[in-house]
């Protein structure tokens, strides 16, 4: 299993975002996570449509887009237009997920569920055969920079057993406070999709760091087979 590293932009120097995007390309990032929010969903305002929009301008990275908003579904078509490859929801937000994933299939793009620390992973099932993504978030959504909870490996073992029995090909991300010391964690209990914000960006030299941070996940891998 191949771990793929989706860089969080939330933390990044912002006033220098093309230089960042152009770095994370060089580098070889295998996505580009961005985080939506809206100050209800979580207590904190991000970035939306047209940071997204100038983004998809100067970069072909594959834009991976986290909605943590009360109603995704009313936006999916916007950010989709924007750029979005693949559109996370939030199973806890007010929108219907059936509803939600229809709408981001039907605007071309792949669909991610997502949930928070509290939410068990048994709420995920019912959606395992109609998504493209699982993201368990390892900390509480809102702010970069936190630290990631233990008690989430368990539930990314949970789904990754059952996303191995379902038998459909679906990426198993986390997100928060992934760095070198818990990315094998995560990996060993079979996350394949790694959201790196905060560590990424403290580090001098982005593309040493990611090659780290998948070769850590193949040794936590293999020790795991
Ligand atoms: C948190 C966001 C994360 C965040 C991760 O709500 O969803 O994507 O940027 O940042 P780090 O890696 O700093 O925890
Ligand atoms: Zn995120």
């Amino acid at each position: 299993m191949e771990t793929k590293i989706s860089a969080s932009i939330l933390n990044a120097d912002l006033l220098h975002l093309e230089d960042v995007i152009h770095k994370l390309e060089t580098a070889g990032a295998d996505m580009l996570h961005f985080d939506v929010m809206d100050g209800v969903f979580v207590n904190n305002i991000s970035f939306g449509v047209p940071v997204l929009n100038a983004l998809s301008g100067i970069t072909s990275l594959y834009k991976d887009v986290h909605l943590m908003i009360t109603d995704p579904l009313k936006y999916v078509e916007a950010f989709a237009k924007a750029g979005a490859e693949l559109i996370t929801f939030h199973l806890e937000s007010e929108s219907d997920p059936d509803a939600t994933i229809d709408a981001i299939h039907a605007a071309g793009c792949k669909a991610g569920i997502s949930v928070k620390p509290a939410t068990p992973a048994e709420a995920v099932l019912p959606f395992l055969d109609r998504v493209e993504l699982v993201l368990v978030m390892t900390v509480e959504p809102g702010f970069g920079g936190q630290g990631y909870i233990h008690d989430m490996t368990k539930k990314v073992e949970t789904l990754r057993d059952a996303i191995n029995a379902s038998g459909r090909e679906i990426m198993l991300q986390v997100d928060g406070g992934i760095n070198a010391e818990t990315a094998p964690i995560a990996s060993g209990a079979g996350a394949d999709v790694l959201v790196v914000g905060s560590y990424l960006f403290k580090q001098e030299d982005v593309q040493a760091t990611m090659d780290g941070l998948r070769s850590f996940a193949a040794q936590a891998q293999q020790a795991c087979v």
